[in-house]
Formats: C-alpha cells, sequence, structure tokens
C-alpha cells in the first residue's frame, strides 16, 4: 500500500520547486498524466475489498484534486513570471532617436486606406471589419444573389474546397458581406466603413486577383438618396483634396441596392496629367445605391422603420488615380524600387487638418 501522505509530500514539493512551464509540465506527467504515480493509484482498488475501496476510493481523489489544484496555482505563478520576463527583455526605449526612417514606407493602398478613415471619421463612421474567406450566405444569398442569380457569374469567385459539411466557402469577392456582419450585429443607426482585402478570378493591367475595396453603409430612420451624394461628395473633395468637384450618377444595377447608380468624377488628362475636379472626361469610381429592403429583412431588421444606403469602391484604383500610378500589377511586385518611389513616410499619419497626403 503507498504511502499516501509522503506521495503527497513528494508531489507538491515537486510543483513548488519546478523553476519553469516546461519542468512543470514534466511533474504534472509524472503525477497525474496517464501513467503518472497519483494517476496508478486507482489500480489499487481492484485488489481490495468493499470497505477498504470506499476508505480509499475518495482519498485517491482528493489527493488527484489536490495535485491539480497546486499545479494550477503553480503555473499561473510561472505563467506570470515568464510574461514579466519577457516584457522585462522586450522593453523599447521610445526616448531614443529614430534612426533608419528611409529604410521603410507606407505602401500607396495603406496611406490610400488611411486617408480613408480619416476622412470618413470626420463623417462620424466607424472602422467594420470581416473575414477573408466568406460563406456563401454572406458573400450572395443575403445580399439578394441566390444560388442561380446571374451576378454570381460576373463575380469570377474563387472557391476553397469543400468542408466536411459539403460546404464551399469562397475568397470574398467584395466587402459587401461586412453589410451583413455589421446590421447582424448592431442596432441602427449605422454608419461603418469597411476597407480590406477582396479576390477575384482576374488578372490585367487594372486588375489583380487581390484588390481592396472600401465598403460604406449608413442605416437609420429617413434616410434617404440625398444624404448618399452628399457623402459621396464630401468623400470625393475631402479625398482628392479638391475644393469642387462634378459628379454624375449613373443609374445602374445591384442585386443589393435599388435604386443602384455607378458614380463618376468630373476630370481632365491635360499632358497625360490627370486632374480631379477639372475639364470634361469621366472616370468612373464606385457603385452605390440604397440599401434593398430585402437585404435589411435578411439581417432581421424592420425596413419599414429601416433604410439606408450603401456604396463600394475600389481603393487600389483611388490611389492610382490620386498618385498618377498607371500599372496595378506593381502594387504588389514588391519592387523595392518602385516602393521607395510610391511610398509614405512611416511616421506622417494623414489628418485632415494637417493635409492628407502633403
Ligand atoms: N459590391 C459591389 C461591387 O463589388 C459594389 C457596391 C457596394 C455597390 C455597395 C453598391 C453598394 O461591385
Amino acid at each position: 500500500m503507498t504511502d499516501l501522505s509522503a506521495l503527497e509530500k513528494d508531489v507538491l514539493d515537486a510543483i513548488a520547486s519546478a523553476a519553469s512551464l516546461d519542468e512543470l509540465e514534466t511533474v504534472r506527467v509524472g503525477a497525474i498524466g496517464k501513467k503518472g504515480s497519483v494517476t496508478g493509484l486507482t489500480k489499487q482498488l481492484g485488489g481490495m475489498s468493499v470497505e477498504e475501496r470506499k476508505e480509499y476510493g475518495p482519498k485517491f481523489n482528493m489527493l488527484k484534486n489536490t495535485v491539480a489544484k497546486a499545479i494550477d496555482e503553480r503555473k499561473a505563478v510561472l505563467e506570470k513570471e515568464a510574461l514579466n520576463a519577457r516584457l522585462q527583455s522586450e522593453t523599447v526605449d521610445v526616448t531614443l532617436p529614430v534612426n533608419g526612417l528611409d529604410q521603410g514606407s507606407i505602401h500607396p493602398v495603406s496611406q490610400a486606406m488611411d486617408e480613408l478613415a480619416e476622412v470618413f471619421a470626420d463623417m462620424g463612421f466607424a472602422i467594420a471589419e470581416g473575414p477573408e474567406i466568406e460563406d456563401d450566405f454572406h458573400n450572395f444569398t443575403a445580399l439578394n444573389i441566390p444560388p442561380e442569380h446571374p451576378a454570381r457569374q460576373m463575380h469570377d469567385t474563387f472557391y476553397l474546397p469543400e468542408n466536411a459539411d459539403g460546404e464551399r466557402k469562397v475568397l470574398r469577392t467584395h466587402t459587401s458581406p461586412v453589410q451583413i456582419r455589421t446590421m447582424k450585429n448592431q442596432q441602427p443607426p449605422i454608419r461603418i466603413i469597411a476597407p480590406g482585402r477582396t479576390y477575384r478570378s482576374d488578372s490585367d493591367a487594372t486588375h489583380t486577383p487581390m484588390f481592396h475595396q472600401v465598403e460604406g453603409l449608413v442605416i437609420d430612420e429617413g434616410t434617404h438618396m440625398g444624404h448618399l451624394k452628399g457623402t459621396l461628395e464630401a468623400f470625393v473633395k475631402a479625398f482628392f483634396e479638391v475644393d469642387n468637384v462634378t459628379m454624375r450618377f449613373r443609374p445602374s444595377y445591384f442585386p443589393f441596392t435599388e435604386p443602384s447608380a455607378e458614380v463618376d468624377i468630373q476630370c481632365s488628362w491635360k499632358n497625360g496629367e490627370l486632374r480631379i475636379g477639372e475639364g470634361d472626361d469621366w472616370l468612373e469610381i464606385l457603385g452605390c445605391g440604397m440599401v434593398n429592403p430585402r437585404v435589411i429583412e435578411a439581417c432581421g431588421l424592420d425596413s419599414a422603420k429601416y433604410q439606408g444606403f450603401a456604396f463600394g469602391c475600389g481603393i487600389d484604383r483611388l490611389a492610382m488615380l490620386k498618385y498618377g500610378m498607371t500599372d496595378l500589377r506593381a502594387f504588389f511586385d514588391n519592387d523595392l524600387r518602385w516602393m521607395k518611389h510610391y511610398g509614405f513616410m512611416p511616421l506622417d499619419m494623414p489628418t485632415i487638418a494637417g493635409g492628407l497626403s502633403r
């Protein structure tokens, strides 16, 4: 018969003197692991009389619990020590002068995203996010694009292999699924933008398989198309840093908005240089519309009470237009010469007051 109090003392001593999480784990396995000394006690029950079993069964269990508790407590202490040691070794002296700022730069897409966030934050929009691997419901069905809908073909979707439930997830083809996620998780009034990566099987000078979009969504009572136009106009003026711009709203079709429009901005191409807000050419920059009541209902909101607008805009294209780059593919080549030329200063955060891009 094992001496229980001696065993308990041995194990508790070993726990107390374990100096690292690894050592503690070894002690744990040796005591209450599958073949541990404490776990092994239950084997002795087989050779005992009923009375002995009644006495020792609970004792063995109690010992096991005592040991498990001691291990948990020691673990918490060791984890805290490990974290403190790490914090100590990784301290950074933020008062040191900054060197090597010319070594890295902010990518024009990141810059454009920071600028967009700044412009919309100023109008009271929060940032929302969603996963890049989306399910069919959020990317299509809830957006009023049922399985047989022809709009699905327009998306050149990347499908993932079937999972165990026979479901095929997709790489999101637009940021519009974030509309659904937001409406399902938030009560109106809603005012969000959702910038992020999107994917379509398409590649040429103006299309890459991975690209960036920013989605905008406003849901409230009494929202109308005038709000949409005003918001987009304020956005275009602030983003392109021009005082005036004429916009053209062309009727269009998206399953998730009704009515829908595509928006062009006035521009000129003098001597190959693009100017926004002058001249008599037009550039298409985004798709938008009033959120289709069916989408609002699919998110569990009352479409008789709430309505709103949404828009979706290619960020890479905005950056190309604003900073005069012609080939989108260069964005993602990681060519240092390109990044040095087109990149932005790391510590220059765009602000409305200080100027977005300077
Ligand atoms: N999701 C659309 C696209 O990718 C753009 C869009 C968003 C249109 C929101 C209307 C409203 O083409």
